[in-house]
Order: C-alpha cells, then sequence, then structure tokens
C-alpha cells in the first residue's frame, strides 16, 4: 500500500486534497498528515476521515528537524506531498519573518528528511519515492491588463510581496535538490484557489461571510486586480496526475483560464446569495452593493495573474473541469449548508477541537 505524507493537511487544500485522494483511491493508499495547527489549521475539516484506519494524524512543525525525521524513520513513505506554509499575503506583510521560517526552512527541513530517508549509498533514490512541493502563481510576479499575457513555467521568478519572495526561495531550494542530487520531486505552481474549508482571510470567503452578516464588504484599490480562480477539487487532482503521470524533475503551472476580477468576484457572490436565499430569510434584506467599500490598496498589490496551463494539459492531459459560474454556486451553497464550520472559525472555537478529538489519545 502507498504511503503518502501530506504537510498542511489540516487547511484549505490539503484537506481538500485528503479528502480527493480518499474517494479516490480508498483503502489503496495510507495518509499521514503532519500539521502543527497553526490558525489556519482546522482539524475540523477532516472530521469525516479522522478515524480512518489508512488516516494518521501527528502534530508537528515541519520545521523540527527530530520529529520530521522520526516520521520517515518509522514510516516507509513513498510521496510527499507537501502544502504546509504561511499562505496570506496581507499577513506576510505584516510579519513577513514567520513566512521565512515556514516557507523557506520549513521546506529544507522536508527536502532534507525525505533525502536522508530516501538516498541509496551510491547516491541515487529508492526506486518510486516522490516529493511534490505545492507553490503558487504568484513567484512569478504580476502581469499588465494584456489579455494575452500569461504566466509560463519558463516565466522568470519576480516575486513582490514577502509571501511570494518565501514561496519562490523554497521553489529554488527544490530546484536546487533536483538539479545537484538529483532528487526526486516536482514542482506545481498553482493560481488562486476557492471552495470549501476556506480560511475567511482569504477573498471569497471572506466575502460570504460578510455579505451574510450584513458587514462591509473590503475592496482594495479599484477592485480590478485580477486573479485566475481553480477551484480546489480541481487543484487536488492536478497534484496527484502529476505525481502519477508528470515527468520527474519538472514544474507543472496549475490554472483555471478563469479571470476576474474582485469586483465582479464581490458582485457575483452578493447576486448568487441572494438567489439562493429564501424572501423570508432576513439576511437578505440588507444585500446589496451597497455593502462593497472600496478601501486603502494593498501594498505592493499585483496588477494580475494568469496562468496558461498549457504544459499540464499536453504532457499530463489534466484541465479543470470546474467553470468559475458552477464553481462559485458549489462554494457559496458550501458555506451555506455548514455555517457551524464558520461559526467555530469565527469564534475561534475550532482550535479547541484538537484538544477534543486527540489529546488523549
Ligand atoms: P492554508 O493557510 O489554508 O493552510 C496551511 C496549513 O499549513 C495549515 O493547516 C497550517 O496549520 C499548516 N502549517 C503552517 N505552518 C506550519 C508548520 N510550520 N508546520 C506544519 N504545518 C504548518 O494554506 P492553503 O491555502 O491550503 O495553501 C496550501 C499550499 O498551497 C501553500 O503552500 C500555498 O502556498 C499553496 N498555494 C495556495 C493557493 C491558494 O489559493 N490558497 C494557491 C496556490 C498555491
Ligand atoms: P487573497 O484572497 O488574499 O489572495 P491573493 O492575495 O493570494 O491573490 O486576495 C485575492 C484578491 O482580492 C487580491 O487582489 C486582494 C483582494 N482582496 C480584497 O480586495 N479585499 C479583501 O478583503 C481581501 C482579503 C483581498
Amino acid at each position: 500500500m502507498r504511503t503518502y505524507l501530506v504537510t498542511g493537511g489540516a487547511g484549505f487544500i490539503g484537506s481538500n486534497y485528503i479528502h480527493y485522494m480518499f474517494k479516490k483511491y480508498d483503502n489503496e493508499i495510507r495518509i499521514i498528515n503532519v500539521d502543527v495547527l497553526t490558525y489556519a489549521g482546522n482539524l475540523e475539516n477532516l472530521k469525516d476521515v479522522e478515524n480512518r484506519d489508512n488516516y494518521t494524524f501527528i502534530r508537528a512543525d515541519i520545521c523540527d528537524r527530530d520529529a520530521i525525521n522520526k516520521i520517515f524513520e518509522e514510516n516507509d513513505i513513498d510521496r510527499v506531498v507537501h502544502f504546509a506554509a504561511e499562505s496570506h499575503v496581507d499577513r506576510s506583510i505584516v510579519n513577513p519573518e514567520v513566512f521565512v521560517q515556514t516557507n523557506v526552512l520549513g521546506t529544507a527541513t522536508m527536502l532534507n528528511a525525505a533525502k536522508k530517508a530516501w538516498e541509496l549509498p551510491d547516491g541515487t533514490f529508492k526506486e518510486g519515492k516522490k516529493f511534490l512541493h505545492v507553490s503558487t502563481d504568484e513567484v512569478y510576479g504580476s502581469l499588465d491588463d494584456d489579455p494575452n499575457a500569461f504566466f509560463y513555467e519558463t516565466t522568470p521568478y519576480s516575486p513582490h510581496s514577502p509571501y511570494s519572495a518565501s514561496k519562490a526561495s523554497s521553489d529554488m531550494l527544490v530546484k536546487a535538490y533536483m538539479d545537484t542530487y538529483k532528487f526526486p520531486a516536482n514542482i506545481t505552481n498553482c493560481s488562486n484557489n476557492y471552495g470549501p474549508y476556506q480560511f475567511p482571510e482569504k477573498l471569497i470567503p471572506l466575502i460570504i461571510n460578510n455579505a451574510l452578516a450584513g458587514k462591509d464588504l473590503p475592496v482594495y484599490g479599484d477592485g480590478k486586480n485580477v486573479r485566475d480562480w481553480l477551484y480546489v477539487e480541481d487543484h487536488a487532482k492536478a497534484i496527484d496526475m502529476v505525481q502519477e503521470k508528470g515527468r520527474l524533475f519538472e514544474t507543472y503551472n496549475v490554472g483555471g483560464h478563469n479571470e476576474k476580477q474582485n469586483i465582479e468576484i464581490v458582485k457575483t457572490i452578493i447576486d448568487t446569495l441572494k438567489e439562493v436565499l429564501d424572501d423570508s430569510d432576513p439576511r437578505k434584506a440588507h444585500l446589496s452593493y451597497d455593502l462593497i467599500k472600496y478601501v486603502s490598496d494593498r501594498k505592493g498589490h499585483d496588477r494580475r495573474y494568469a496562468i496558461a496551463p498549457d504544459k499540464i494539459k499536453a504532457e499530463i492531459g489534466w484541465e479543470p473541469e470546474t467553470m468559475f459560474a458552477e464553481g462559485i454556486k458549489k462554494t457559496i451553497k458550501w458555506y451555506f449548508d455548514n455555517m457551524d464550520w464558520m461559526q467555530n472559525v469565527t469564534s475561534g472555537d475550532y482550535e479547541k477541537y484538537y484538544e477534543k478529538m486527540y489529546s488523549n489519545k
């Protein structure tokens, strides 16, 4: 049975990936989820899988060399899927150091531990072992408004925020391991994800949550910055396909051809919520574009991100399956049906879940 070590599996994309993998492979795989549970880690995201015999959660920091080495020593890990990171640009502007710590040094720890466990005496690596580093299109910097300009795998790195600089540094470390040691890895650079279990500091869940509560909807700058939105399940599928069908040592860009201005996103959410809510629902009364509040721009705000997913399509056959109009409806419905999840996150109650479920195991 193939064993996966997933880092950051209690976060947004990691938890969706774990759900996707168990749906696809069921009992054919084993997953060990290593997560230190920062504010962004939420074990409630995984309550549907936590009692499976082929799932294990380990609370550990990816910067903790001894803890990570121990996991490799005690388990025959076949695949690493490395999500764990500090992921929010606004936080990186306020507090950059933790981004360097986790994203750069944590990735170095993961690479070292995997290399140590997988390397043979002759410097080659055990058959079939693979490391996938999950990264972002933000490493490529910013595009202007020319609709024919895209990020390709060959686009030079030009990160602007402390977040994207730390992710770029971690990508460089993975590239260095591949070049120097022929370490068996891939990098994926993905565009903005959306879907269930996303922490409501990111645009889409924040707007859904505020709109339902009748609060202001903050739009940075002129609201015309563009992001290329990818439904998270499509991303999970891409990661699995890259690991199983991709060429080792390659980078694959993963994107949705779903470019939207931020202001379009905010208006779509308001419109969709109005469609979904019953007329008798009191939350419907205050739903209007009047909630939109233009606020000061983010420092160093990248104008436009857009991925050309040509390589992953041609080599692996992956394409985004969920177009934005459908994905945003599914996402809104999910938050709507899971208001308890949102309330636990906004009240901070989710942070007690670990103690309740795991402390006496
Ligand atoms: P997230 O912030 O929701 O989750 C991050 C997870 O990592 C959390 O569970 C957190 O507890 C864990 N973590 C943080 N520091 C850790 C540490 N030191 N040790 C162990 N665990 C730690 O992030 P996300 O949105 O799910 O992003 C996952 C990955 O995908 C990141 O590497 C991010 O850079 C990348 N990415 C995200 C997006 C996006 O739109 N969200 C797009 C492209 C790439
Ligand atoms: P975000 O979800 O933080 O993702 P990223 O910065 O990684 O792209 O932001 C998406 C876009 O939405 C980005 O252009 C910043 C903008 N934004 C707002 O206008 N208002 C907000 O409250 C937030 C959180 C983001």
